[in-house]
């Protein structure tokens, strides 16, 4: 609500780290066409850095961030590295095709890393600051160092690998708060500390990475940012390891509305947030809480007589910001079986979606159908009619139809056709009740190892005719994948959820068998 400040010194960079940070956290994971997606929305909406992911992790990786390099017009694409050689090469082929591209280099620099996990001497960590940040200079000139476990470090270690990584060429200074332990006053004396000891710190942007464990992500990060630092890393969501990051739209948020106080600025559209917020969590299927500061469903619902009125009144009486400023539009009874193709289209850029044409095509007949079983449509109806219209247009398993017989006297049974790389295929099963027996066929259609890790039930908007929103998060190998379904009927909404799931993987992997060769291309 206060003018925004525009001295240089005052500009904030954000830089996202929902592609790599986030992305790595359990069931989170993205496909390939899930990763376009959200970097270009990142780039559309302002981010300064994008860090598209970790190439050395796997092909797939590589061949994402390689591609996101590619497309990406304004944002540096940054991919992520460890200290061996091997790793900081295979990162800077990622991001070779990048208008402006950044290698971010990281190392333990904790007693209890070095000890435990990297079973190093401090000196020869020292050593591999200085060879990890030569090697990525050698490169490109945009090198990030991150000390991991920045906060747990001892002081006089930290500014000395803090110096000798500025020395070797580093132009980004990370000192994360790796296991989310710090409080705020003590991040802001460490980041004002180092760099007050550090002699050439003035060479170096600091950046602040704070985890949520006690929830203190996103004021521990502002802390830092009044230290001096002027790089927040943090995540759409605050998605993450464990508790996640700190989330982008409540740091924006803050330094927005609390201008007066926090004296920076930075160059997100604001009101790109809300957007933001549903496409990632279209992307990963986690749901967004609802009273998430921000982006939560209830972040501007006012519910109590007192509050109403206050509001009817003057809108500033129980609202800090307007919804508007983050996207936000007012929930609408949209359409029915009438509305035509015309006020669909409409409705889809108001919701911010620009859909190919045969996607839109399907959408249609999909919100007609839609349109024939539920009396009113409302925003939310439409979103995930369209998410899911777009998580399955590169799906090879498909749903055709659905029978299930259930009720008090047992077992349960299910008919199921699919089609499964264009080929029809039917299969009966039985199962301990309805969903039991919907996930026994999709098994028996298509055998797998996968893990059912969790099934979860939500309603769309409220109503007995509302459509069921299920997740389900299959575990494959060592790596979880979540996908949603939406229907009216929960059973059906069940199987798209489990299939969702079941084509990541199958994406996943070709993705991984096919990425050497086309990123040699
Ligand atoms: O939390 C952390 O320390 C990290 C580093 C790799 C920057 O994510
Ligand atoms: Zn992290």
């Amino acid at each position: 609500m206060t003018a925004q400040t525009t001295s240089s010194n005052d500009r904030v960079i954000i830089f996202d780290t929902t592609l790599r940070d986030g992305e790595q956290c359990p069931g989170a994971t993205m496909t390939f066409e899930e990763k376009m997606e959200v970097a270009n929305l990142l780039d559309t909406m302002g981010v300064d850095v994008i860090e598209a992911g970790f190439p050395i992790a796997s092909d797939g990786d590589f061949e994402a961030v390689y591609e996101i390099a590619k497309r990406t017009k304004n944002a540096v694409v940054c991919g992520l590295s460890r200290a061996g050689a091997k790793d900081i090469d295979r990162c800077a082929e990622a991001i070779k095709p990048a208008k402006q591209g950044r290698i971010h280099t990281f190392l333990s620099t904790s007693p209890l890393h070095m000890k435990y996990k990297l079973q190093m001497e401090a000196a020869q960590v020292y050593e591999l600051v200085i060879s990890s940040v030569t090697r990525a200079r050698n490169h490109t000139d945009n090198v990030e160092w991150s000390s991991e476990d920045g906060t747990r470090t001892e002081f006089d270690f930290l500014c000395k690998c803090v110096e000798a990584a500025i020395k070797a060429g580093a132009t980004t200074i990370n000192i994360p708060d790796t296991v989310g332990y710090a409080v705020p006053e003590e991040y802001y004396n460490l980041i004002k500390s180092v760099r007050e000891r550090v002699p050439n710190s003035d060479k170096a942007v600091f950046s602040v990475h704070c985890h949520n464990d006690l929830g203190l992500a996103v004021a521990n990060s502002l802390a830092g940012i009044n230290a001096g630092a002027r790089q927040i890393e943090c995540t759409i969501n605050g998605i993450g390891e464990r508790a996640g990051n700190a989330a982008l739209e409540e740091v924006v948020m803050a330094i927005n509305v609390r201008n007066d106080k926090l004296k920076y600025f930075t160059q997100i559209d604001t009101t790109m947030l809300t957007r933001a917020s549903k496409v990632i969590s279209a992307a990963t299927s986690f749901p967004v809480q609802y009273n998430k500061a921000i982006v939560g469903r209830n972040a501007f619902a006012h519910e109590s007589g007192i509050h109403q009125d206050g509001m009817l009144k003057n809108a500033q009486t129980y609202e800090i910001m307007r919804p508007e400023t983050v996207g936000v539009k007012q929930t609408s009874l949209v359409m029915g079986k009438h509305s035509g193709r015309h006020a669909f289209i409409h409705k889809l850029e108001e919701l911010g979606y620009k859909l190919a044409q045969n996607q839109l095509e399907d959408a249609f007949v999909r919100f007609k159908a839609l349109a024939d079983r539920k009396k009113d449509i409302y925003d939310e109806d439409i979103e995930a009619l369209v998410d899911q219209e777009i998580a399955q247009s590169h799906d090879r398993i498909r749903l055709q139809s659905l029978t299930v017989i259930a009720g008090t006297h047992g077992p349960q049974r299910a008919t199921m056709k699919l089609n499964v790389e264009g080929q029809v295929k039917i299969e009966e099963a039985e199962g301990n009740g309805p969903v039991d027996a919907v996930f026994n066929c999709i098994k028996a259609l298509v055998p797998h190892q996968a893990k059912l890790e969790l099934y979860q039930v939500h309603a769309v908007t409220q109503g007995t005719d509302a459509q069921a929103e299920v997740s389900v998060r299959l575990s494959d190998d060592g790596r979880s994948v979540t996908a949603r379904g939406s229907d009216p009927d929960t059973l059906v909404a069940s199987a798209k959820a489990y299939l969702g799931a079941l084509n990541k993987i199958v994406r996943k992997r070709q993705r991984d068998l096919a990425a050497p060769a086309a990123a040699a291309s």
